[in-house]
């Protein structure tokens, strides 16, 4: 029964990537705010860098049920400036698929390293990022408290500061 769950559990693992289109959105289109809002509360900060970056998005069934912003933040540093699944489709994979495919693409771009920032009290997105090959390498204290309005709380912890995390694309390691 075990080796059939698991068996089940690969093929429901390899429909899902079969079935997601992640393609860079076009110039005309329409961003996925309703996403982008998910990763970051403040519409203005979102409009600001999806303005200077690029959009992916991840199509499922012919819907748009994920998305990514790549900002080039420095010379040869490229940032994961927000990534989003919609929220009935969390824990399925795709999550991992959106970072991999970033981290793919900013290998492919030429970038050296590629750097994600996100919350203190955001647990999940530091183990996501964690196992896909990120490493902590530094912390904005307070970036939170300064950059937004309202105080912002997730898993009953106050999210005060920014952690960094990057990974460097010359020796990657992480195959997803
Ligand atoms: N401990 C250990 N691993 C954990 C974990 C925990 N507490 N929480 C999540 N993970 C792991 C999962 O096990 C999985 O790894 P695995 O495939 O090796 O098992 C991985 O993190 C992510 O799972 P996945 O199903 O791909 O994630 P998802 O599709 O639910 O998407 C987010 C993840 C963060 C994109 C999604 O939750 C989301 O859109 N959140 C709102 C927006 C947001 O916060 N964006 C990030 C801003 S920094």
């Amino acid at each position: 029964m075990l080796e059939f769950n698991k068996i089940w559990g690969e093929l429901a693992v390899l429909e899902v990537k079969k079935a997601l289109n992640i393609r860079q959105l076009g110039n005309k289109e329409k961003l996925p705010m309703d996403l982008l809002l998910l990763a970051d509360p403040s519409r203005e900060m979102v409009m600001a860098y999806a303005k200077r970056g690029e959009c992916y998005v991840a199509e499922f069934e012919g819907k748009v049920i994920g998305v990514y912003i790549l900002l080039a933040a420095r010379p040869g540093i490229v940032e994961l400036a927000n990534v989003a699944v919609a929220k009935e489709h969390h824990g399925k994979g795709f999550g991992k698929r959106l970072v991999l495919d970033a981290i793919q693409r900013a290998g492919r771009k030429g970038f050296k390293s590629i750097e994600v920032g996100t919350g203190n009290s955001s647990i999940s997105q530091l183990a996501l990022y964690q196992k896909c090959g990120f490493r902590i390498s530094g912390m904005d204290r307070d970036f939170f408290v300064r950059h937004y309005d309202e105080a912002i709380y997730e898993n009953g912890i106050h999210c005060r500061d920014m952690v960094r995390l990057s990974l460097d694309l010359e020796e990657t390691t992480c195959k997803g």
